[in-house]
C-alpha cells in the first residue's frame, strides 16, 4: 500500500518515530497522509485530541480568536477568556478545587505542581510511583521511572524524589498489599513525612503500561498524605477531559485531590495546561515566584473553552463509556482467542492490551498500520502493551474496524 514518508533531512534525530508517515491535515478520528491515504488514528496525538482533529467548533473558537489577540502576556495585563476557563475548569473538576495556573505542556503542570507543593508545605521532597511518566524536564525526569531510556545520560538529576512501588496488572492484586506497605515504610526510611510536601501518582498509569491505580492505593496516599500534611497531587495529564468516561479519572472515587494537573485533552491539541488546587492552597504560592512567557495564551484558552463546550454536551461522557465497552469487550473476546493477549485492562477510553512480547507488539502495529491503516502506538516499561486512545468523539463502526484490525493482525503474526 502506498504511504508517504517523510523527509526529515534537518530534523533532530532525537524524536523517536511511531511511523514514517507524513500527514496534512486530520479530521475526527482520521489522518490523511500527502499522498492522499487516511489513516484510523487511534493514537490520537498520544490521548491529546480529546474531540478529534479539527472539531468544527474548536477550529471556530481558535480562527475567532487568533484574530482578536494572539499573545496577550499575563503578567502584562488578563486578558477576557483567563478568568471564564478558570470558571469552567472549576465547575468540571472535584468540588473544593476552584483556582487556576496555566502553562504549556504537561511536564511544565507538573513542575508547576510541585513548585506549589513546596512553596505551600515549606518541605523539600516528593514521593512518586514505580512505572510513572511525569515529563522530560530535569524535575519530571527525575520523577519518572517508567523507562531508563527517559533519564539515561541526563543525570545528574535533582534530588529529593522518593519512588514507591505500583502493582503489577499481571499479578491481579496479589501485590497490593506489599506495595501499599512499602509505600508506608518509605516514611519511616527514606523521607519523613515531616520533610515530604506531596505524594505524585496518575491515576492511570499512562506511558507505564495504561495500568488503573487501584483504589485502595489511592485510598491509603490520600489517608497517609492528610495525616502529614503533605499534598496529594493526580496528575491527570493523560487520565483527564473524559479519557475515563469521566471528567478525571480520580472521580472513580470518592477522593479529592490537594492539586490537579491538567494538559493533554483540555484544548484538542493546542498546547495549554493547567493545574487547579483551593483558592487557599493557591494563596501561600508567594506572587511572582512563579510564572511563564505564554501560561494562559489566549488561544488556548478559546481552544479549551470550546473543547470543554464539547465534552460537556449531554450524553457526551455516557458515549465515552459506551464506546470504551465495545472496546474492552471486542479485546477480551479477541484474548478468548488469542493466548497471547496477557491482559485487557483500563477505563473509559484509555484501554492497554498487554501481549507477551515486545516483538509481537511491534509486529501487530506494523500489521495494523500496513494492511489496515490503523495507527497505534505502545506502552509500558518492556513496550508489550498497545494502548488504545482513539479521540473521545470516536464512532461505533470505527471501534469496530479497528478491533477487525487488530483480531487480523493477530491472527497473522501471533503465532
Ligand atoms: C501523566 C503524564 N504526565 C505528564 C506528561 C508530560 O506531558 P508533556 O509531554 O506535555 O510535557 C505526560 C505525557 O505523556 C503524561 O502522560
Amino acid at each position: 500500500m502506498a504511504r508517504y514518508r517523510a523527509d526529515v533531512s534537518h530534523l533532530a534525530p532525537v524524536w523517536f518515530s511511531v511511523t514514517d508517515l507524513e500527514v496534512v491535515s486530520g479530521h475526527g478520528s482520521w489522518v490523511i497522509t500527502t499522498d492522499g491515504t487516511e489513516y484510523l488514528d487511534f493514537t490520537c496525538g498520544i490521548a491529546v485530541t480529546s474531540t478529534g482533529h479539527c472539531h468544527p467548533k474548536v477550529v471556530a473558537a481558535i480562527q475567532q480568536q487568533a484574530e482578536r489577540f494572539i499573545h496577550a502576556q499575563v503578567n502584562v495585563y488578563r486578558h477576557n477568556l483567563l478568568e471564564p476557563l478558570g470558571a469552567k475548569l472549576a465547575s468540571i473538576t472535584p468540588p473544593g478545587i476552584d483556582t487556576f495556573f496555566f502553562a504549556n505542556s504537561g511536564a511544565e503542570a507538573t513542575e508547576a505542581a510541585v513548585k506549589l507543593a513546596k512553596q505551600a508545605t515549606k518541605r523539600p521532597h516528593i514521593v512518586v510511583f514505580s512505572g510513572s511518566f511525569h515529563g522530560r524536564t530535569h524535575l519530571t525526569m527525575a520523577m519518572t521511572t517508567s523507562k531508563t531510556g527517559y533519564r539515561s545520560g541526563y543525570a545528574p538529576l535533582p534530588s529529593g524524589v522518593f519512588v514507591a512501588p505500583f502493582p503489577d496488572p499481571l499479578r491481579r492484586g496479589a501485590d497490593l498489599d506489599d506495595c501499599i506497605e512499602d509505600f508506608r515504610r518509605l516514611f519511616r526510611t527514606q523521607t519523613a513525612p515531616d520533610e515530604t510536601a506531596a505524594v505524585v501518582i496518575e491515576p492511570v498509569l499512562g506511558e507505564g503500561g495504561y495500568t488503573p491505580a487501584p483504589a485502595k492505593l489511592l485510598d491509603a496516599i490520600a489517608e497517609i498524605c492528610a495525616q502529614h500534611g503533605m499534598l496529594f497531587i493526580a496528575d491527570e495529564v493523560q487520565t483527564g477531559f473524559g479519557r475515563t468516561g469521566k471528567m478525571f479519572a480520580i472521580e472513580h472515587t470518592s477522593l479529592v485531590p490537594d492539586i490537579i494537573v491538567m494538559a493533554k485533552g483540555i484544548a484538542s491539541g493546542f498546547p495549554i495546561s493547567a493545574i487547579g488546587a483551593s483558592a487557599e492552597l493557591m494563596a501561600q504560592w508567594p506572587t511572582g515566584s512563579h510564572g511563564g512567557t505564554y501560561g494562559g495564551n489566549p488561544i488556548g484558552c478559546a481552544a479549551a473553552l470550546a473543547t470543554i463546550d464539547v465534552l460537556t454536551e449531554p450524553g457526551f461522557l455516557d458515549g465515552v463509556v459506551e464506546r470504551g465497552a465495545q472496546l474492552m469487550d471486542g479485546l477480551r473476546a479477541l484474548q478468548a482467542k488469542h493466548p497471547r493477549i496477557l491482559d485487557v485492562r483500563g477505563l473509559g477510553l484509555m484501554v492497554g492490551t498487554q501481549l507477551d512480547d515486545a516483538a509481537l507488539v511491534a509486529a501487530v502495529q506494523e500489521h495494523c498500520r500496513r494492511e489496515s491503516r490503523l495507527l497505534l502506538m505502545n506502552a509500558g516499561t518492556d513496550s508489550t502493551t498497545l494502548r488504545w486512545m482513539p479521540p473521545l468523539t470516536v464512532s461505533a463502526d470505527e471501534i469496530d474496524l479497528g478491533l477487525t484490525a487488530f483480531g487480523n493482525a493477530l491472527d497473522a503474526v501471533a503465532k
